[in-house]
């Protein structure tokens, strides 16, 4: 089937509820473009385990604060159609901003202990803008499954958490973070970094690689994981602020007393212009990069 490209949400909330009555199963993608290895394998495993596949290329203004980088956000809508076809997306859903939030928008959702931690604690209205253009999306898309990367693992949590409150019909689907073959997480957003930035970048993979030995060494005290990711972070040029270095639970997102297999070390901090997250989930994921 060729890609078919959709822009009204009416036209395909009306499909997908056709793919619905005719008992096909629909695996769905959001993303806000940019396209890399991360979305594509996404992309892979909703091809694998569904019917039909639909993604989204929305960059969605309600989940960006005063000051961050809507305007900037890196877009690429033909490159995009591309690397989709070539995936085996069969429906890509670009919608225009006007008409997923006409003059008149007024009603948000809002997920509340799950956001208040990590990135949450920096970026007000970040999540009440994610969880509200996900539950419009997943409205549009009716699909079986939904496919979120743990690259955003907070999230995640807070997609997976929305939709058990909200009783939605679809089944979440996490997966692994995709990373270059030097380490540093893929994101739409590395593309602001200079060469040198992106070096400086690397010591958040650097930061969680050593938290990994320490775990292997059998270190249980968060305290020093933090101080050790908090020494390498701080050695590299060109990092400019820390946000967190947190240490919690993979489920609640609250801090831990002991860091043990299902704990999470989540990361964010400023490097150049970009805003970076990475993490690694204990005994979980592995760090460790194909050769
Ligand atoms: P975006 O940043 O484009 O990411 C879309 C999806 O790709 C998210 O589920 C994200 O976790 C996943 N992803 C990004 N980089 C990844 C990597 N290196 N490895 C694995 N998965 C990765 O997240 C958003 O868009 C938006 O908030 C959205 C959910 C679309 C709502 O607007």
């Amino acid at each position: 089937m060729a890609l078919k490209v959709i822009h009204d949400p009416h036209e395909l909330q009306a499909y997908t509820l056709s793919l619905f009555r005719e008992g096909k199963t629909v695996g769905f993608v959001p993303t806000m473009g940019y396209l890399h290895e991360g979305h594509l394998s996404l992309f892979r495993c909703a091809r694998r385990e569904n019917d039909v596949v639909v993604a989204s290329i929305f960059v969605n203004p309600t989940q960006f604060g005063p000051g961050e980088d809507f305007e900037r956000y890196p877009r690429d809508p033909q490159g995009d159609k591309e690397k989709a076809e070539s995936e085996g997306v069969d429906v890509l859903f670009m919608p225009r901003a006007e008409d997923l939030y006409p003059l008149d928008f007024q009603t948000f959702v809002e997920v509340e202990r799950l956001t208040r931690g990590l990135c949450g604690a920096f970026r007000p209205g970040h999540f009440r803008g994610v969880t509200t253009v996900v539950t419009k999306l997943l409205m549009l898309a009716f699909p079986t499954r939904a496919y979120f990367g743990r690259k955003d693992f907070q999230q995640w949590r807070v997609i997976e958490q929305m939709v058990r409150d909200l009783h939605l019909p679809v089944e979440i689907v996490s997966c692994p973070i995709v990373r270059e073959p030097d380490g540093l997480a893929m994101s739409s957003r590395n593309v602001y970094l200079s060469p040198e930035e992106r070096q400086s970048a690397l010591s958040l993979y650097r930061s969680l690689r050593k938290a990994e030995a320490l775990f292997r060494e059998g270190e249980t005290r968060p305290q020093v994981y933090e101080q050790a990711i908090r020494t390498i972070l701080e050695s590299a040029p060109h990092l400019k602020k820390i946000d967190y270095i947190a240490i919690v639970d993979g489920l609640t997102l609250e801090p831990v007393d002991r860091v043990e297999r299902g704990t999470l070390i989540a990361l964010a901090a400023h490097v150049g212009p970009a805003r970076l997250i990475d993490n690694w989930w204990v005994g979980v994921d592995s760090l460790d990069l194909p050769s």
